[in-house]
C-alpha cells in the first residue's frame, strides 16, 4: 500500500518499483543483484510482514521477513553504497505510555511478535548499514488498500443500523500521500541519518476516526464506542500509538500535515468525496 502510494506521488523521481517474486528480500542473493542490476540512488524498504495477527502464530515467517529479510537489504545496501530508507512502526513501543513517544524514548519491540520483528528490523538496518534513515509510521492509510478507511466504507453498507469502533486507543491517522511527501524531503537530504517518526500531526481513536470517515463521505452510517476487550484479537493492540514527531523538528524538516486535512485530500482522490 505505502509502495504502491510512493510511486504515484513521488514522480519528480525516477522511480523503481520491486516486488515479489523478482525482488525476494529473503533471499540475499537475489536482493544483492536486483540492487546491481537497477543501481538506485536510495532504496525505500517498504516490503514486510504487516499481518499483525498472523504474526503471533507464524512467528519464523514473521522475523523471516520483518527481521532477516530487512537485514538482507541493508547488507546489499551497505555493499553498495546506497542509502537506504526503511520504513518501521510505532509497535516497537510498549503502548503503555501516557504521552505520546518521540524517538529518544526507549523502544524494547512492544508485546507482540509484528513488533518485535520490526524492531529486530531497525536494529539490523542500525548495525548493518550506517547510511540510513528508519521511519516509523502507524495507523497507515493509502491507495487502494487494505485500511480501516476502505474496512469503514465497506461496513458501512447500510445494513449496519449500528457500528461499535474501538474508542481506547490512541493514534495519529496517516495518510500515505503525506508519508510519500515526507519521504521526498528525507530524499533531498541526502546526509540526513537516524530515526524519524513519520505520522500526522493531532490525534483521534479510532471511533473518532471513523466519525471523520464518514462525516467527509457523506455517510450517516451511527457509530457505537466500545472498548478494546470487546474485540479480542490475537495480537494485543497497544493502547497509545502516538508518536511525537521530535526527529522532524529537530532536523527541520517539514511538518507533517494534521490528520483531518490529510485524510480530507485522501477521500477526495481515492473516493471522489
Ligand atoms: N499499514 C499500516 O498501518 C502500517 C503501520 C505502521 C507501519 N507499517 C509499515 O509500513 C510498511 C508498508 O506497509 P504497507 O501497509 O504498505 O504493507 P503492505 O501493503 O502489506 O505491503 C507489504 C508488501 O511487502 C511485500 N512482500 C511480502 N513478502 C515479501 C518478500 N519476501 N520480498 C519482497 N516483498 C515482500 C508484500 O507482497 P504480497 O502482498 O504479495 O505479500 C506487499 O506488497 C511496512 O514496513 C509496515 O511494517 C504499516
Amino acid at each position: 500500500m505505502l509502495g504502491r502510494t510512493i510511486c504515484e506521488e513521488l514522480a519528480d523521481f525516477e522511480v523503481v518499483p520491486t516486488d515479489l517474486p523478482e525482488a525476494d528480500i529473503t533471499d540475499e542473493d537475489r536482493i544483492d543483484a536486483v540492487l546491481r542490476e537497477r543501481r538506485p540512488d536510495a532504496v525505500i524498504h517498504c516490503a514486510a510482514m504487516t499481518a499483525v495477527d498472523r504474526c503471533e502464530e507464524a512467528v519464523d515467517f514473521a522475523y523471516r521477513l520483518n527481521a532477516r529479510g530487512t537485514a538482507n537489504v541493508a547488507s546489499a545496501c551497505d555493499r553498495q553504497g546506497i542509502r537506504l530508507i526503511a520504513i518501521s512502526t510505532d509497535y516497537v513501543f510498549e503502548g503503555d505510555s501516557d504521552r505520546p513517544y518521540s524517538e529518544f524514548d526507549v523502544a524494547t519491540g512492544g508485546r507482540t511478535v509484528y513488533g518485535k520483528s520490526k524492531f529486530a528490523g531497525e536494529e539490523q538496518v542500525r548495525a548493518l548499514c550506517p547510511d540510513h534513515v528508519i521511519c516509523r509510521i502507524s495507523w497507515l492509510y493509502g491507495k487502494g488498500g487494505p485500511s480501516f478507511v476502505h474496512a469503514m466504507l465497506k461496513l458501512a453498507d447500510g445494513s449496519r443500523p449500528i457500528l461499535k469502533v474501538v474508542a481506547d486507543q490512541h493514534g495519529n491517522p496517516t495518510s500515505a500521500y503525506a508519508v510519500a511527501r515526507e519521504l521526498r524531503a528525507i530524499l533531498r537530504r541526502p546526509n540526513l541519518r537516524g530515526t524519524f517518526h513519520v505520522t500526522c500531526e493531532g490525534e483521534a481513536t479510532w471511533a473518532e476516526f471513523a466519525e471523520e470517515i464518514f462525516r467527509l463521505a457523506g455517510n450517516d452510517q451511527r457509530i457505537e464506542p466500545c472498548t478494546t476487550e470487546e474485540f479480542p484479537r490475537p495480537a494485543p493492540r497497544p493502547r497509545n500509538s502516538r508518536l511525537d514527531k521530535m526527529g522532524l523538528r529537530l532536523a527541520n524538516l517539514p511538518p507533517m500535515p494534521h490528520w483531518k486535512n490529510a485524510l480530507a485530500e485522501f477521500m477526495k482522490r481515492e473516493f471522489n468525496a
